[in-house]
């Protein structure tokens, strides 16, 4: 099959890290864990955690203001804002119109979405389209999460998984290079919705005292059927993608996957046939920060010259819905 010819590409990408660094061996000394355990069931030694104050829109904004600095773009040309959190800041209005109007895209659309750790995928699939219909040239995609306000401190089997950040890219139309987005594969299953999820505080169950006694507002997550899924719709995904684009794993320069678990992300790519060598990994120093890992990766990988100009990338990306997908670049 012949490459397909890219609508839009990634300009440029963006990041923010919170400074506060939280290790293993911090936890360990207000929970009943180990930075043994925690290593060696998921990779993880450290991670970032925010600041009371500082909120999803602020963190976001300053992963995009890097964003469109390398990518030239001023505010002003900015159409669309398109912000995934699993954390809003509040629930009206989006954290992506707090973000417009931190960052001054006073011409833009702005509208939050919701696809946990898979919605940079999606935000990204969504820039796609919108440019694509002709509404518009640049967009930004922001992913912001600050996992540490919805985390339940008292339960260890998920406390140690997630740390805060925020990752954003601008994209803009390909100009016929050949650069951009060459596939895409995303997908949901709402009846997996209780594996993932925080029971109460919306409107099933609105906020009350016994919702704040019980912690009935915070992530309640079935750990081993999330993994099992994972690796699946991971895979299944990547496979897919890399068939809509007529390219096989060998193609690829490098793997970048959602960072939840270095088990995880093994056995993705094992089953996908993309060695170790070529995957991006740094949930060891940042957990999982949800939809924000994918970016923060990307962005890094791009910094360290990891993906440079012609790279082929496979991105894949798996969460609470359940959602997940995959998409092919060439960069
Ligand atoms: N420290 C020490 N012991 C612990 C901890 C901890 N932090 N957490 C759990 N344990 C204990 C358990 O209580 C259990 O003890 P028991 O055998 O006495 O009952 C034991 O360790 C084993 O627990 P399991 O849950 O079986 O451990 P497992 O190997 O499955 O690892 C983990 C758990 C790391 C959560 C794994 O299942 C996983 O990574 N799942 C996927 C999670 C994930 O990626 N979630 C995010 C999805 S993306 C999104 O949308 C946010």
């Amino acid at each position: 099959m012949k490459n397909p010819t890219p609508i839009v590409e990634i300009a440029a990408t963006g990041r923010f890290l919170p400074d506060n660094v939280v290790t293993n061996d911090d936890l360990a000394k207000t929970m009943d864990t180990s930075d043994e355990w925690i290593r060696t069931r998921t990779g993880i030694s450290e991670r970032r955690i925010a600041p009371d104050g500082l909120t999803a829109a602020e963190m976001g904004a300053s992963a995009a203001r890097q964003a469109m600095e390398r990518a030239g773009v001023q505010p002003g040309e900015v159409d669309i804002v398109i912000l995934s959190t699993a954390t809003p800041d509040r629930w009206l209005p989006s954290t992506a119109c707090d973000t417009q109007a931190l960052l001054g895209c006073d011409n833009a659309v702005a509208f939050d979405i919701m696809a946990a750790c898979s919605g940079f995928l999606y935000g990204l699939s969504m820039a796609e389209g919108y440019l694509a219909a002709g509404r518009g040239e640049i967009a930004l995609v922001i992913s912001a999460e600050k996992m540490s306000t919805i985390i339940d401190w008292d339960d260890r089997t998920t406390a140690v998984l997630f740390g805060d950040g925020a990752g954003a890219a601008v994209v803009r139309r390909s100009n016929g290079s050949g650069r951009g987005i060459l596939s895409t594969h995303l997908r949901s299953d709402g009846r997996l919705a209780n594996l993932l999820y925080r029971p109460g505080g919306g409107t099933i169950d609105p906020l009350s005292q016994g919702v704040l006694d019980e912690g009935r507002h915070l992530m309640k997550m079935q750990g081993r059927e999330i993994f099992k899924n994972a690796v699946r719709n991971m895979a299944e995904a990547c496979d897919l993608a890399l068939q809509k684009a007529g390219l096989t794993s060998d193609d690829i320069d490098l793997l970048v996957p959602h960072q939840a678990n270095i088990r995880i992300i093994e056995a993705t790519a094992k089953y996908a046939g993309i060695p170790m060598e070529k995957v991006y990994v740094n949930v060891d120093r940042y957990g999982n920060m949800s939809s924000a890992s994918v970016p923060i990766a990307f962005d890094e990988a791009l910094e360290q010259g990891r993906i440079g100009p012609g790279s082929k990338v496979l991105t894949a990306a798996f969460g609470a819905g359940l959602t997940w997908g995959a998409m092919t670049l060439r960069m």
